[in-house]
C-alpha cells in the first residue's frame, strides 16, 4: 500500500508518496507564486495550490501501482484565511500566515475585548497573523466579500475539501484560528460571535488521524486512483512536522527552519504559558503542544542570498564562514515583522555591528545566527514555564545545511538531531495517512517505528559559551529599536 502525505507550504507545495514500512517512494515539489501586495501583506490564490497538488498527484505517483495507493493526508501552512461563497467559488485571496495588515484588529482583540477572556475562550491571544483578525479585517474594509462568505477554511482544508467534498479542519489547525477552544477541542461560542461568524460557516472538527472522507469520482478519474482512497484530516505543518521528526509524547522538541521558524514542544496533557508568548495548540498525535514561531527563518537566508547577494549557491558562501561565535555583526530577523516572542507586525529586520573589515561572510553569518538567537527567545519561555528541553530534532529546508544546524546546536546548548526524512510536514502527512487507514495502532506507535534519526550535532562547550555572549546582546537589540517599529 502506498500513502501521500501532502506538505502545502509557502513557496511550493511538496508531495510525497510512502511504502507502508516508512521507505519513501518518490517526492515532488510544485511552486506557486507568494503576492505581497501591499507592503506587510502577504497573498496566495487557493486554486494556485489545488492546480500544481493536482499535476503534482500525476507526477508523483505516474510510474507506481496507482491501484495500492490507500489514503492521502496533509501539513499544511496554517493560518490562512480562506473564503468561499454559496457557490463554493473563492471570494478573495487566501490572507497568509506572515500577512501583518491586521494590527488595528489584533489591538482590538487584545485590549478591547482583552488577553484574559481571549485566553480564557481559546488557550491563546491575538497574533496579526491568526485567522480571526482576518475576519475582522474583512468585515471592516470588505463588507460586501464577507457578506458573501459561506465557508471559511485553512490552507490545506481548501484542498482536502476539494479532494473529498468535506468541509473539515483538523485540531492543530483549528488551534491557530482563535476561534477554537483549544482545551475543549471544539469551536469557540464567544469568539464566533465577537468575529460575527455562524458555526454553519466553520468546517467539521476531526483529530489529525480521522478519515474525513474518500477522494471524490470525478478526481479519483482525473488522478486516476481507487475511488477508495481514504482522504485523512492532516494537521497544520508543525504539527505534521513534529510527526515527521517522531515529536510526539511528552516534552520532546522540533526545531523547523523553513520559511518561518519554530520551535514545537509535545505535551500529553493541555498546558498554557500564562503570558502567552507561546502558542498553546493541539498536536496531530491526539494530545497538546506549545509553541514560538519566528515569521522569517530561512526565508532570511534565502532573501540575503537571492536578492542581495545574488547567489544561489548558499554552500559556497557559507564555506566563506570560518570564526564560529566570534562576529561582531547582529542581524534581527524581523523581515515579515515578528510573531514570537515581540508580537509586533510593524517590525522590520536589520543588521547592527559592521566596520570597515566586515565582510560579506560575516554579514552571512549574522543571518544564520539571528534565526538561531531567535529561536532561542521562545527556547527560553519555554525554559521560564520550567520545561526542560535536553535535545531536539531540526527539519525543514534550512535544516539541510551542516553550518546552521552548528550554529543552532551551539546557541541553545543542546544536541541537535537529523532524521532520515528531510520532508517533515509531507512525511507528518503520510504517516498520518497511514494511521488513519489503520496500519498503526496510533501516531506515536507510528512515528517511534518509521522515524530514524541519523546524526546528531554535539554543542561544543567553547562555542557555546561565545554564543552566550553575544545571545546576551542580542537580547537587548529589539528592546533597544522597538520604538522605531512603532512598540511603545
Ligand atoms: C505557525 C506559522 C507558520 C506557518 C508556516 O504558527 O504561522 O509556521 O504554519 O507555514
Amino acid at each position: 500500500m502506498y500513502f501521500i502525505g501532502v506538505d502545502l507550504g509557502t513557496s511550493a507545495v511538496k508531495l510525497l508518496l510512502m511504502e507502508e514500512n516508512g521507505k519513501i517512494a518518490n517526492v515532488v515539489s510544485k511552486e506557486y507564486p507568494l503576492d505581497f501586495p501591499h507592503p506587510g501583506w502577504s497573498e496566495q490564490k487557493p486554486e494556485d495550490w489545488w492546480t500544481q497538488s493536482l499535476a503534482g498527484l500525476k507526477e508523483l505517483t505516474a510510474s507506481f501501482d496507482k491501484s495500492q495507493i490507500a489514503g492521502i493526508s496533509f501539513g499544511g501552512q496554517m493560518h490562512g484565511l480562506v473564503v468561499l461563497d454559496d457557490q463554493d467559488k473563492v471570494i478573495r485571496p487566501a490572507i497568509l500566515w506572515n500577512d501583518g495588515r491586521t494590527g488595528k484588529e489584533v489591538e482590538y482583540l487584545n485590549n478591547v475585548i482583552g488577553k484574559d477572556k481571549l485566553s480564557e475562550y481559546t488557550a491563546n491571544i491575538a497574533f496579526a497573523g491568526f485567522t480571526a483578525p482576518k475576519l475582522l479585517w474583512m468585515k471592516a474594509n470588505e463588507p460586501d466579500l464577507f457578506a458573501k462568505i459561506s465557508k471559511i477554511m485553512l490552507p490545506k482544508d481548501y484542498l482536502a475539501y476539494m479532494l473529498s467534498g468535506v468541509h473539515c479542519t483538523d485540531v492543530s489547525d483549528a488551534s491557530g484560528m482563535l476561534l477554537f477552544d483549544v482545551k475543549n477541542k471544539c469551536w469557540s461560542k464567544e469568539m464566533m460571535e465577537i468575529c460575527s461568524v455562524k458555526e454553519e460557516q466553520l468546517a467539521k472538527i476531526f483529530e489529525s488521524y480521522d478519515v474525513v472522507g474518500t477522494i471524490r469520482p470525478d478526481v479519483a478519474k482525473e488522478l486516476g486512483f481507487p475511488e477508495t482512497v481514504k482522504v485523512i484530516a492532516g494537521a497544520g505543518d508543525n504539527a505534521a512536522a513534529a510527526i515527521g521528526t517522531a515529536t510526539v509524547g511528552d516534552g520532546k522538541c522540533n526545531i523547523s527552519l523553513g520559511t518561518s521558524g519554530t520551535i514545537f514542544i509535545s505535551s500529553k496533557n493541555f498546558c498554557v504559558d500564562e503570558n502567552n508568548a507561546l502558542h498553546a495548540f493541539a498536536h496531530a498525535d491526539g494530545n497538546y503542544h506549545l509553541m514560538g514561531c519566528m515569521l522569517s527563518a530561512a526565508s532570511c537566508n534565502k532573501w540575503w542570498m537571492n536578492d542581495i547577494v545574488g547567489t544561489d549557491d548558499y554552500a559556497g558562501e557559507q564555506s566563506q564562514i570560518t570564526k564560529l561565535g566570534e562576529n561582531n555583526v547582529f542581524f534581527l530577523p524581523s523581515l515579515m515583522g515578528e510573531r514570537s516572542p515581540h508580537n509586533n507586525p510593524d517590525a522590520r529586520a536589520m543588521f547592527i555591528g559592521m566596520s570597515m573589515d566586515t565582510t560579506r561572510a560575516d554579514m552571512t553569518q549574522a543571518v544564520l545566527e539571528g534565526v538561531a538567537f531567535g529561536i532561542r527567545d521562545s527556547f527560553e519561555v519555554a525554559r521560564s514555564l520550567g520545561i526542560k528541553i535536553e535535545k531536539t530534532k531540526i527539519c525543514g529546508g534550512g535544516a539541510k545545511s551542516p553550518l546552521w544546524r552548528k550554529i543552532m546546536a551551539n546557541v541553545l546548548g543542546i544536541p541537535v538531531e537529523t532524521i532520515e526524512s528531510e520532508e517533515g510536514p509531507g512525511y507528518g502527512g503520510a504517516v498520518l495517512a497511514a494511521v488513519g487507514c489503520g496500519v498503526y495502532a496510533s501516531v506515536e506507535e507510528a512515528a517511534g517505528k518509521l522515524v530514524k534519526v541519523i546524526g546528531t550535532e554535539e554543542p561544543d562547550a567553547d562555542l557555546v559559551a561565545k554564543y552566550e555572549e553575544r545571545y546576551a546582546k542580542f537580547k537587548k537589540l529589539y528592546p533597544t529599536v522597538k520604538v522605531l517599529f512603532g512598540d511603545k
